[in-house]
């Protein structure tokens, strides 16, 4: 999402500055084209070089320090600016912004700038608590730039209190999110999409259950791309993975659970994905207590689960539904029949026996069958760019239909 994205990244002078040279590093690592502009008690905390080598562009510090003839620079960097970041931003600089002062290179550019801003207040908890400083905030607010509320934490100052910058990747999250927000040439733009991804867990006792090797990654990479498409997305997941941003999160363990959740969202989602391996049976007895070891044989008896996939493709609407198929052998057979019977819009195949695609890898190679279409072979590949192929070819059949 930050690929190409010019962004230009203002630090003031509070000492979260020196966080400023990682969140650039991160900017940079997400492939985004980053300017610094720093103000001179900026530069008390943090040097411009350090910043220059980071951004491999030239820091700006001085209004009146025109190199180039043909530009006036505050202006000419104002007019070519994907994303304004403002990290740390003082209470003196949101007081400058929220009235209009333009009295160094930062504050003119900041003036001049149309392009979205997320500004990140870092200072000391009286400081920010003021009710000057929360006014400048609201007014900033209803000019329409975004604040991101600051952390709660351990101060310079040897306190604890409000007031402290995010860590650099909630920056960098923050900024991605924004950006999603206001493109509205997104191809998933106002588009709800619902995912379930992991392995179900069926209970046995308080202390064990059923499951499968499945660890959600999959899934998580659709939400991922799903999101930066621009889609509102819900994922219900069974997995202990470590949540993606910006997607609203269920956490879910049984079958019967993940299908409460998939259907209070299914009348009206637009796309469905149902990556989860769904336990397809589950113990038919679940003891509240752990269960003592005892006669030589246990039995178990387990019963079926309800198959979620082909309850939603009976009561399909406008709902474009996508299933797995995860299969060790006969897989163009296994697949085709899981796409009739489940009546599935989609059904991607994989074939688990392989060692790099599947359950568990951070790759897949996947066949994508669809009704009336001919099957698209997707080649080894990590799961995210099997993600965006996936959501890809959905977007072009939703579009044809
Ligand atoms: N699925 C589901 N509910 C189940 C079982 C599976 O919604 N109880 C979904 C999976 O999430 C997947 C698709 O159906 O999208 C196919 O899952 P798979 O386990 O391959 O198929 P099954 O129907 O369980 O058939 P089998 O295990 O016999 O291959």
């Amino acid at each position: 999402m930050l690929h190409n994205k010019r962004i230009t990244l203002f630090i003031t002078g509070g000492i979260a500055s020196y966080k400023a040279a990682e969140l650039t590093r991160q900017f940079i690592k997400a492939g985004a084209v980053v300017r610094v502009v720093m103000t001179d008690n900026a530069q008390k905390f943090i040097s411009p070089l350090t910043l220059q080598v980071l951004s491999k562009n030239k820091v700006y510090t001085d209004t009146f320090d025109e190199q180039d003839a043909e530009v006036v620079s505050h202006i000419h960097l104002a007019d070519s600016t994907d994303l304004t970041v403002i990290a740390p931003a003082t209470a003196n600089m949101i007081a400058k912004m929220a009235n209009g002062i333009a009295d160094d290179m930062s504050s003119t550019t900041l003036l001049a700038i149309t392009a979205p801003k997320l500004i990140v207040p870092a200072m000391n908890v009286n400081m920010l608590e003021h009710p000057a400083t929360q006014s400048n905030l609201k007014k900033l607010q209803s000019y329409g730039d975004t604040i991101l509320d600051p952390d709660t934490g351990f101060l310079a100052e040897g306190y604890e209190g409000k007031g402290r910058m995010p860590d650099p990747y909630k920056i960098v999250e923050a900024a991605t999110s924004l950006l999603i927000e206001r493109d509205e040439s997104l191809p998933l733009k106002n588009k709800k999409v619902i995912i379930a991804a992991g392995g179900t867990k069926e209970r046995i006792d308080p202390v064990r259950y059923i499951t499968n090797d499945s660890s959600g990654k999959m899934g998580y990479s659709l939400a991922t791309v799903a999101r930066n498409l621009g889609a509102q997305v819900t994922l219900v997941s069974a997995s202990s993975i470590e949540q993606p941003f910006g997607v609203t999160f269920i956490a879910v363990e049984s079958a019967r659970d993940m299908q409460e959740q998939m259907l209070k969202h299914y009348e009206t989602a637009d796309i469905v994905i149902m990556a989860a391996a769904v336990s397809d049976y589950r113990s038919k007895e679940q003891s509240t207590q752990k269960i003592k070891k005892s006669s030589d044989d246990l039995e178990l008896v387990l019963e079926k689960n309800p198959d979620i996939l082909a309850g939603m493709g009976k009561d399909k609407k406008r709902q474009f539904l996508i299933g797995f198929a995860a299969e060790t052998n006969d897989l163009e057979k296994y697949a085709m029949d899981k796409l009739v019977r489940k009546k599935a819009d989609m059904i991607v195949a994989n074939d688990v026996s392989k060692q790099d695609a599947g359950f568990n890898a951070d790759t897949n190679e996947v066949i994508i069958f669809q009704p009336d279409r001919e099957p698209i072979a997707i080649d080894l590949k990590s799961k995210d760019e099997i993600a965006f192929d996936i959501l890809k070819i959905a977007i072009k059949t939703i579009n044809e239909k």
